[in-house]
């Protein structure tokens, strides 16, 4: 069904309570999603956007009893990946010659999935616009990064509507559309996850095109993104808190996170947790054994913490496979200005720690000394590097004040 947005735009997208997983397994959803599609009537009719193919036949059902079809005048494709690109194929079936505005890069994207149908894709750049009739236009922002390197952002003059894309968006299911409307912990719980996820990788580019927009002076009063809720009442507020996310954020937090085989590990990680506590009674202090919890919440405490220790045991000559692969996950995300240190157990050979540092500082932390490495069981003489560990990893950079 459709729901009114703002003048003669409504919402024609997707509620998907039931997805649980996004991009593979990469993501675990919490409170459902939304793939949002938009349908703009004025003089010309436009629909921003479509949703995941395994939704494209309701999709388009319900397209049809909203509006005739045969009316769309244009599509604005703000991204090719096929969440908001999958009912490309079934719309396209019932108005073959209607033209589709999307990036250069969008071509390449929808086309390298669906292949070349002979669709009338129209590329625009940034500042390019469209006459839709009634004084309105759209304007096209290119937005590369956020959250592929073919994505565009559309704004709505008139209405003044910036369809974001996946920028500000969140994978939250909400059904009265706004994000006022919606739990307030939630929303900003998920979006929060959702920049830290999705976005912290490329936030230089995050920062340096929030500073594009700013510069357009355009007259934004509502961001209508791709997932999730709405911005209507201070719309603004989710940018300001993008560029303060985009520049490496960091509260006075630590993430303690770690496998373990026999608990040996787990008994260093907990003593580490104590001895933050001891040392500094107001950091928050978060211990997570990796393995057994969501790496995107795990995720989204290390993006808020200012330091981490990570621990494994030594399992054939390397670490446990589950914190390899979250090793993995944790470079792929690109944080900035932490502090990490090592610990573990081992029976024989005894690598884990070394491992672990190479890890922690391929992955762009600031790796501090001492570690812990225990052999077998970890006793007072191992823990006893503990106080100093603590130390190094809350002391503040030589030039934090500077
Ligand atoms: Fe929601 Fe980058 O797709």
């Amino acid at each position: 069904m459709r729901k009114q947005v703002k003048g003669n735009v409504s919402w024609v997208g997707y509620l998907d309570w039931e997805l649980q997983l996004f991009h593979g397994h990469d993501y675990r959803i919490e409170h459902g999603s939304s793939q949002n599609a938009y349908l703009i009537e004025e003089e010309k009719t436009v629909l921003v956007d479509t949703v995941w193919s395994p939704h494209r036949s309701e999709f388009v059902e319900n397209l049809k009893r909203e509006v005739d079809l045969k009316s769309i005048d244009f599509i604005v494709a703000n991204h090719g990946e096929c969440d908001h690109s999958g009912s490309l194929v079934e719309l396209m079936k019932e108005i073959p010659d209607t033209p589709i505005y999307c990036t250069k890069s969008a071509v390449k994207s929808i086309q390298g999935q669906y292949g070349d149908r002979g669709w009338d894709m129209r590329v625009v750049k940034t500042g390019d616009t469209l006459d839709i009739g009634n004084g309105k236009t759209l304007t096209f922002i290119e937005t590369p990064m956020m959250h592929w390197p073919d994505s565009m952002a559309t704004f709505l003059s008139g209405d003044n509507i910036l369809f974001s894309m996946d920028a500000f968006g969140q994978h939250y299911a909400v059904e009265d559309l706004y994000a006022d409307l919606a739990d307030q912990d939630i929303l900003w719980g998920e979006a929060l996850k959702y920049f830290v996820n999705i976005l912290n990788p490329f936030a230089g580019f995050v920062a340096k095109k929030l500073a594009e927009i700013e510069a357009m002076d355009l007259p934004i009063e509502m961001i209508a993104p791709s997932h999730g809720a709405i911005w209507r009442e201070d719309p603004l507020k989710i940018v300001g808190k993008y560029a303060e996310w985009a520049d490496a954020y960091q509260e006075d937090r630590v993430v303690v996170a770690y496998g373990t085989m026999w608990k040996g590990t787990e008994r260093i990680a907990h003593a580490i947790a104590d001895e933050i506590y001891r040392q500094s009674p107001t950091t928050n202090v978060h211990v997570f054994d990796v393995e057994a919890s969501d790496k995107n919440e795990v995720m989204t405490e290390v993006f808020r913490s200012r330091a981490i220790a990570v621990g494994s045991p030594t399992y054939i000559n390397g670490l446990l496979a589950g914190v390899e692969g979250w090793l993995a996950f944790l470079r792929s995300l690109k944080f900035k200005g932490k502090k990490a240190a090592a610990f573990g157990c081992y029976g024989w050979s005894g690598e884990s720690v070394r491992i672990l540092q190479d890890k922690l500082a391929g992955a762009g932390f600031d790796v501090v000394e001492p570690s812990i490495r225990a052999n077998w069981v970890p006793d007072e003489s191992d823990l006893s590097a503990i106080p100093d560990l603590v130390r190094a990893l809350l002391a503040e950079p030589a030039n934090a004040d500077v």
